[in-house]
């Protein structure tokens, strides 16, 4: 604080407000009653509330379009998925994915999820969280900016239920390097599943995602991170 107003946080994104297609308008006005998740800092969300019963949750951080997102919810309906992004095409998208698969396990956030994280979850709310391909912000100047940090890792701890878990993937190979020194750091936490210094084999339950996919395009390898809460 230099001139009496609180200095801004450093955020993970920069808000590109990208142009809706006919569709996503669409989706926002006659989806997002169904399927939106409004909050604002304030109360913690009632995720059984939310979601018409107390199934586990698992949170996504940052869908991006959410495809991927839509096929694991599809494919495990026993468990309920909320997804958080703050990319407005990307989340019109992912409203059309849930309407067009007729999910009823699926719910969208638009919001920054390191708020969420920090006060819209009760302690322990959350089964899992999966972070895909987070922006690797790639300029050292910009290192900041990387979501995955020492201070996520404590948020995460809070709202992950006992031997839930935390899944990242990265194409970024010093951001995948720079989250293994992170998670392996906070043993106190988590445990890394395979073991520390370890990437995780990719597991099949992680659809190939849109950023994968140029990734492979680019011959970046992808680096799994796979992390249980003690
Ligand atoms: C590189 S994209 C990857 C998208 C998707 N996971 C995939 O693999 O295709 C990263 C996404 O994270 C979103 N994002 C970044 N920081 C975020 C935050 N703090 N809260 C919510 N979304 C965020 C961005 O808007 C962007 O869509």
């Amino acid at each position: 604080m230099t001139d009496g107003r609180p200095r801004r946080a450093i955020r993970s994104f920069v808000l590109r407000e990208g142009r809706l297609t006919a569709a996503q308008e669409r989706a926002f006005s006659e989806l997002w009653p169904r399927f939106g998740v409004d909050w604002s800092p304030g109360a913690p969300l009632d995720l059984a509330a939310l979601f018409g019963n107390d199934r586990p949750v698992v949170l996504e951080i940052g869908f991006g379009n959410g495809e991927s997102l839509a096929e694991m919810a599809e494919r495990d309906p026993e468990r309920n998925w909320l997804g958080i992004e703050v990319h407005r095409p990307g989340v019109g998208h992912l409203l059309l994915e849930i309407e067009r698969r007729e999910l009823s396990n699926l719910r969208v956030m638009r919001h920054d999820a390191v708020e969420v994280l920090r006060a819209g979850l009760q302690p322990g709310a959350l089964d899992a969280v999966q972070l895909f391909f987070p922006d690797p912000w790639p300029k050292k100047r910009h290192h900041k900016r990387r979501i995955l940090s020492p201070e996520l890792v404590e948020l995460l701890a809070r709202v992950i239920r006992t031997d839930g878990h935390f899944h990242a993937a990265t194409d970024w190979a010093l951001y995948a390097k720079q989250m293994l020194a992170v998670l392996d750091g906070a043993h106190a936490l988590f445990e890394n599943t395979v073991g520390s210094g370890a990437y995780a084999p990719r597991p099949a339950s992680r659809p190939l995602t849109k950023f994968e996919q140029r990734g492979e395009r680019l011959g970046h390898p992808v680096a799994d991170l796979i992390y249980r809460r003690r």
